[in-house]
């Protein structure tokens, strides 16, 4: 049997020009031997059984939580993070409590031996080496790690690519080596990329597909260390982590509320708490607004850790429908301890933050107020209601609570009392 390669068209003998789509010379012969290709399962899955895959636990719980429960065997993750956050720390720190090999590509040993000393890293089980060669690297595995740190990406390279070290078609490459060897192997492979958020260097953009886990170290030029998890193909994402960057390496935060409240009962105007979501874990956090006459055409809007459009929203509703004059105010906004919030639970206090410090009047310190606000001046639930009410009592606050639109509430606060 003959086919046209062009229309598909059959024909018993080859013919030159096909009668279908009169194209020249376009048959071929068919082949009709049937491949005996290796088949594959196919099962129902109602039927098959969950295995509980095996996690290593580095008991540094702010990043077994990022993780979603620890590092899973033979699972591929990316740090990112701007130069300086602090990969290479976090990454020795966890590198210290199983077998691991930490492949220093970047630094040389001498750094990285002072910087265990610094950190006070005395693991029996921590291996180091020095290279850039990847293909020479998994070729000098010879024991077997739980964990393999490679530091950076960039800085590594495969013989087989001839383009330069840190080029796209580089990492590539090497990521998808790694990703055999972590699964052959069964071993986690912790990648370090030099990235930001916004993905500038286009080159580890790319990774993200290839990872399981992607998480990225974010700072806001204080010492807090905020681990985000942003893909996991093992756990929930948005799930993050909180670190203080001390003399002694990233230190666990614990307590949360000492970095991202001012002292409790602490009544001022202009400070309003509520709690927020971040992944699972509800937070409190303090809006501080900063409101003054303007000395320009168009008043100042300014907010550090809230989004600035959802600001403007704000104002706009509260013009509206409290018939608040801040079109002669600069308005700046703060959240205490520098962190990124885009829980929309937040509108209410920051609303709120903005009428106290325009009045000059205190809101009650015992509070929390929490709440999305809606074009139309509502103020919708949010979700996972309870899990911020747990925390708020835990941390001797009690949620605002009964009125449900923004001119209710504001005249509840504000001329009841
Ligand atoms: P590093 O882990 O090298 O960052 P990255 O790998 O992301 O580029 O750490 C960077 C900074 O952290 C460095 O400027 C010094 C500071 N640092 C501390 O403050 N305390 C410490 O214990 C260590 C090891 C570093
Ligand atoms: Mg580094």
């Amino acid at each position: 049997m003959y086919i046209c390669s062009n229309c598909g068209y059959k024909s018993l003998k080859w013919i030159g020009r096909c009668p279908n789509c009169q194209e020249w010379e376009t048959f071929v012969k068919e082949d009709e031997s049937v491949k005996n290709y290796e088949k594959v399962e196919i099962k129902k899955l109602k039927n098959l059984e969950y295995i509980r895959e095996e996690r290593l636990i580095s008991n540094i719980s702010e990043f077994d939580r990022v993780l979603g429960g620890g590092i899973l065997k033979g699972s591929l993750i990316l740090i990112g993070g701007d130069p300086g956050v602090g990969k290479s720390t976090l990454a020795l720190q966890i590198g210290s409590k199983f077998k691991s090999l930490y492949i220093s590509a970047e630094e040389s040993l001498n750094q990285i031996i002072l910087r265990a000393k610094r950190i006070g890293i005395e693991s029996e089980n921590l291996y180091i080496t020095h290279s850039q060669n990847l293909d020479s690297i998994i070729n000098s595995l010879n024991s077997s790690f739980d964990l393999i740190i490679i530091d950076s990406i960039q800085t590594i390279y495969s013989e087989e690519v001839p383009s330069s070290i840190g080029s796209i078609s580089q990492i590539r490459t090497c990521a998808y080596k790694l990703l055999k060897l972590a699964k052959e192997k069964n071993v986690a492979i912790l990648i370090i990329a030099h990235i930001t958020k916004e993905g500038e260097i286009s080159g580890p953009k790319l990774l993200e597909h290839i990872v399981d886990v992607v998480l990225y170290l974010e700072t806001n030029e204080t010492n807090l260390r905020i681990l985000r998890s942003y893909k996991n193909r093992f756990g929930p994402t948005n799930e993050i982590g909180i670190f203080e960057m001390t003399e002694m390496g990233l230190k666990e935060v614990n307590k949360p509320e000492d970095y991202f409240i001012s002292e409790i009962n602490y009544a001022k105007p202009s400070i309003a708490r509520s709690i927020i979501l971040e992944g699972l874990r509800p937070l409190i956090v303090e809006v501080q607004s900063l409101i003054i006459k303007t000395f320009y055409p168009t008043p100042i809007r300014n907010s550090v850790g809230y989004d600035i459009r959802r600001l403007n929203m704000l104002l706009a509703i509260m013009e509206k429908y409290l018939n608040i004059k801040l079109r002669n105010y600069d308005v700046h906004i703060n959240i205490v301890g520098g962190i990124r919030v885009l829980d929309q639970a937040l509108d209410l206090a920051v609303a709120l933050s903005i009428i106290s410090g325009l009045k000059n009047f205190p809101l009650n310190p015992k509070l929390v107020y929490i709440g999305e606000i809606g074009l139309t001046g509502d103020v919708h639930k949010v979700f996972m209601m309870d899990l911020r009410e747990n925390e708020a009592q835990r941390l001797g606050f009690e949620v605002y609570k009964n009125k449900k639109t923004l001119i209710e509430i504001y005249k509840d606060i504000f001329e009841n009392s």
